[in-house]
């Protein structure tokens, strides 16, 4: 049965939607509510594959979208993005952090503080670490310092002494959190359900290493996104948005604090905001209480750094392209002026040939002798005088 209910979904779905082909990544698949969103926009040419680090999770949106061919899931913690060579390139990835409603509302799942309830925490059941153990192995004043940074717990020192007391005899149960803040509260705790819920929800952050995986998983995602593509980001609490804020700040290099060139210049921007924070609308709360305290958050990687390369690359082919054809071009002609010469040559030679026999039969012509025999046989009296061959102009033909 399908419990989450999606927040943003067609807006994250809008937002993400862009022409095939490609790979969308919802890393959080949970239920599978964006993922059918994202199906809905997306071409045939298009494909989604989620992941999520609890298999029940797994089994519940296989089953939704089994009649889909586009869908796929791993299972897996997102932080091994880079292990998944299928989100190479990927035109975008989704990030819902947090616990789903399914896994908050199933009590043997161990998340929910509804009295009488055995404290688990861990997202993936296969995970070898649940709360106990985690509680057994940490010095519990360290962990108090961390409870204390994730949500602000009072007094997380002596909760945690509390709790690691309960944990080295037994699991511990929701009731078992309420006394160890009524422990540290001898006065009694103004807000009981706030407490409890900030309580949880740090020790949940503990279990599940949560802060390192988005640490390890956002710049991952940006690694493998495709020039134009896009990461969507929901968070569900301060330190989780702040964090996630940061890191996609200092990716996209919206970063004024990043070190400058010797010029004062800041580095180049890789990406831009698409959405910098939109929250649910008023209706979407009332209707989801749970999309209260959502923000969305937006960024789209440049494809200028891609566009650069590719002109780089076409400049340089260019360059070695029209080298090629001028030294092509240089070998014709001189192939071409060696054939003219060498025609030349022939033709030349040939008239000098001619002229050679030229000279040789006026030469001959010239010789006195026969000159003047032609001369009398044709009536001449002084045949050397008035018959007078002209000089032979073809020595000005030969050099
Ligand atoms: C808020 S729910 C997501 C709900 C989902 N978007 C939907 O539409 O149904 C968060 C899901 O992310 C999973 N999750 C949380 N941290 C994870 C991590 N580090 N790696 C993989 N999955 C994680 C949880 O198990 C949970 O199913």
């Amino acid at each position: 049965m399908i419990r989450h209910q999606p927040v943003l979904a067609g807006r994250i779905a809008q937002l993400l939607n862009a022409p095939g082909p490609g790979t969308w990544v919802d890393c959080t698949l949970g239920d599978g509510g964006h993922s059918q969103a994202l199906l809905e926009v997306l071409d045939n040419s298009c494909q989604v594959l989620g992941l999520d680090r609890d298999t029940q999770a797994l089994a519940v949106a296989r089953e939704r979208l089994a009649s889909d061919v586009r869908f796929h899931s791993i299972h897996t913690p997102f932080s091994a993005l880079d292990q998944l060579p299928e989100t190479q390139g990927a035109m975008g990835f989704l990030f819902d952090f947090g616990v789903s409603s399914r896994q908050l509302d199933e009590n043997e799942r161990g998340f929910t503080i509804r009295p009488g309830v055995r404290l688990d925490l861990r997202m993936d059941p296969d995970d070898p670490r649940d709360l106990r153990s985690i509680l057994c192995e940490t010095d519990p004043d360290e962990l108090g310092r961390r409870l204390s940074d994730l949500a602000d717990v009072p007094r997380s020192r002596l909760v945690c002494r509390h709790l690691a007391k309960i944990a080295a005899e037994r699991d511990l149960t929701s009731d078992d959190l309420e006394a160890a803040l009524l422990g540290a509260f001898p006065r009694g705790m103004r807000d009981r359900p706030r407490e409890m819920a900030r309580l949880s929800m740090a020790l949940r952050m503990v279990v599940n290493n949560e802060l390192e995986e988005i640490r390890t998983a956002l710049p991952a995602a940006f690694g493998r996104l495709a020039p134009g593509g896009r990461i969507a980001v929901l968070t569900y609490h301060s330190v989780e948005d702040r964090l996630a804020k940061n890191l996609l700040r200092g990716l996209i290099g919206d970063d004024h604090d990043a070190p400058r060139d010797i010029y004062g210049n800041r580095p180049a921007m890789q990406g831009v905001w698409v959405v910098r924070r939109e929250d649910p609308s008023k209706e979407e709360v009332a209707q989801n209480p749970r999309a209260r305290s959502a923000q969305l958050r937006v960024i789209e990687k440049r494809r200028g750094a891609a566009m650069a390369g590719i002109l780089g690359v076409l400049l340089v082919v260019g360059l070695v392209g029209a080298v090629m054809v001028g030294c092509v071009w240089r070998q014709t002609r001189h192939v071409e002026l060696e054939k003219g010469l060498e025609k030349a040559t022939v033709q030349e030679r040939l008239l000098m040939d001619s002229v050679l026999q030229l000279q040789a039969r006026i030469g001959a012509q010239r010789q006195p002798a026969v000159v003047g025999r032609r001369a009398m046989a044709l009536g001449y009296k002084r045949p050397d005088r008035q018959f007078r061959l002209p000089e032979p102009e073809t020595t000005a033909v030969h050099p």
